[in-house]
């Protein structure tokens, strides 16, 4: 029983990984491989955000009343196909770049 539920979970935390590393493919050209650059010079470099905060600005960018460079809209654009659970996903998945 122990072992059903450890690989249970394994599964689902292997799963989640490969979600978020797939969902932040289309991040990379602005953001960069490991979230180190200032997307097209004006974001804050989010490489070190914690899961909340990105996805607290993510949800904010989705629902357009998050503009902070005057660039809003392009992140609408970004995550406006991505359900909750994807940006959890792809949050997780940055906060544990480095
Ligand atoms: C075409 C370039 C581009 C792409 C692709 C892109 N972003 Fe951004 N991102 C930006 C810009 C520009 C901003 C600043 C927006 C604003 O004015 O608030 C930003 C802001 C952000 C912020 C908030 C940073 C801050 O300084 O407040 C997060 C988090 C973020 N992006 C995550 C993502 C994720 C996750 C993806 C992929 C799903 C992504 N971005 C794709 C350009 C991009």
């Amino acid at each position: 029983m122990k072992k059903v539920a450890l690989t249970l979970l394994v599964a689902s935390v292997s799963l989640m990984a490969a979600d978020g590393a797939a969902l932040y493919k289309k991040c990379v050209t602005c953001h960069g491989p490991n979230a180190e650059k200032k997307a097209l010079g004006k974001s804050q470099v989010i490489q070190g955000w914690d899961a909340a905060t990105t996805e607290a600005a993510l949800n904010e960018y989705k629902a357009g009343t998050r503009n902070v460079y005057g660039m809003g809209a392009l992140m609408k654009g970004q995550v406006a196909q991505y359900s909750e659970a994807d940006i959890k996903a792809v949050s997780a998945y940055i906060a544990g770049l480095k």
